[in-house]
């Protein structure tokens, strides 16, 4: 496990205080120094010190005006573990500062003995994983960095559809806080406006035709506002809403839907949810380009099969498609 303090090439102790100076901060009030290091037991030195690597490590702006102290301009409200332990599944959270991937982290601590089902959230990752072999960019305590890892029995046809089934339950939970106008794009982007909210990706291990893990990994973006290194429209909560929302609770309603969600799945299968799914896709209808590697293919948005495929009229004809590796586009006369 990579921990900030690895990171930060810190001693142990610096990272648990500046992570300490970061929970005093997060109110965005001011704190005097000399507050800060009565609070941590270090002196007024030490403190801007830590300021300053924290600054450095976390990306974080710290604001410092003489005669008041330093405080947040940005504040910040950082994941706790206890806040998000009571969940319908009785699924185990684990909370991290810093992380390459929560998607790897979980296969990971899968490998190290712990039992499913269980949840990984971290505060920042340095390798995010996106779809497609793309970077999922993860800046210090902005956003949801999840990944839920279960057990599936009875092969890996149970996953048939699942990926779009967690975008149904991701755009329930950001319905409930308000993004009314949020909607699915085949297989599982969320968007808002054209704007990128919400990516799923879903990574297995284990022996497909029998028992197997499947990693539901979902990228949420919540408080961040300004990042110049991604590579498509975005938008976050914060953007849209204008208010800071307290990840802690969103993670809670996000693990509910996905319960409800899953379970039917489960139960049901995805052909139960297919209708959901379509009203709630909106590219239905659309004139749209598929990519397969160098390979294009134009046709018209039916909707989806009773296993998540793509339904695509073609020349007239219909014709399915799925995989991890295709991508979707409108086309201009759309
Ligand atoms: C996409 O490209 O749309 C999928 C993005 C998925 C990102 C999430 S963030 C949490 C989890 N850990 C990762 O490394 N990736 C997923």
């Amino acid at each position: 496990m990579s921990t900030c303090v690895d990171m930060m090439r810190a001693s142990k102790l610096d990272g648990l205080q500046m992570l300490k100076l970061l929970a005093l901060l997060q109110d965005g009030r001011f704190h005097s120094g000399e507050a800060l290091g009565a609070a941590l037991g270090i002196s007024r030195a030490a403190v801007w010190k830590q300021l300053q690597d924290m600054e450095a490590s976390f990306g974080l702006s710290v604001h410092k005006v003489r005669g008041r102290g330093y405080c947040l301009p940005n504040p910040v409200i950082l994941l706790e573990r206890q806040k998000l332990a009571d969940n319908p599944g009785d699924w185990a959270p684990y909370v991290l500062d810093s992380v390459d991937s929560t998607n790897a982290e979980a296969f990971r601590r899968l490998e190290a003995g712990v039992s499913p089902a269980f949840f990984v959230v971290a505060e920042r990752q340095t390798a995010g994983r996106g779809r497609r072999g793309r970077t999922w960019v993860s800046p210090f305590a902005e956003n949801i960095y999840y990944s839920l890892l279960l057990r599936i029995e009875g092969g890996a046809g149970q996953l048939d559809g699942m990926s779009l089934v967690v975008g149904l339950a991701v755009l329930e939970a950001l319905r409930d806080q308000g993004i009314s106008g949020a909607g699915l794009k085949w297989p599982n982007d969320v968007l808002v406006s054209g704007r990128k909210i919400a990516g799923i990706l879903l990574e297995m291990t284990g022996d497909p035709a029998d028992v197997c893990h499947v990693v539901i990994g979902i990228g949420i973006n919540v408080n961040m506002r300004d990042v110049e290194a991604v590579d498509q429209p975005w938008t976050s909560m914060r953007n849209e809403l204008g208010v800071l929302v307290d990840r802690n609770a969103f993670v809670n309603n996000l693990n509910v839907h996905l319960f409800q969600y899953l379970y039917v799945h489960k139960s049901h299968g995805f052909q139960a949810l297919k209708a959901a799914w379509e009203s709630a896709h909106l590219w239905q209808g659309k004139n749209v380009r598929l990519t397969a590697g160098a390979q294009h293919i134009e046709g018209q948005v039916i909707g989806v099969d009773t296993r998540g495929a793509l339904r695509l009229l073609v020349e007239g004809v219909e014709h399915q498609y799925s995989g991890g590796e295709l991508s979707l586009r409108l086309r201009d006369d759309s």
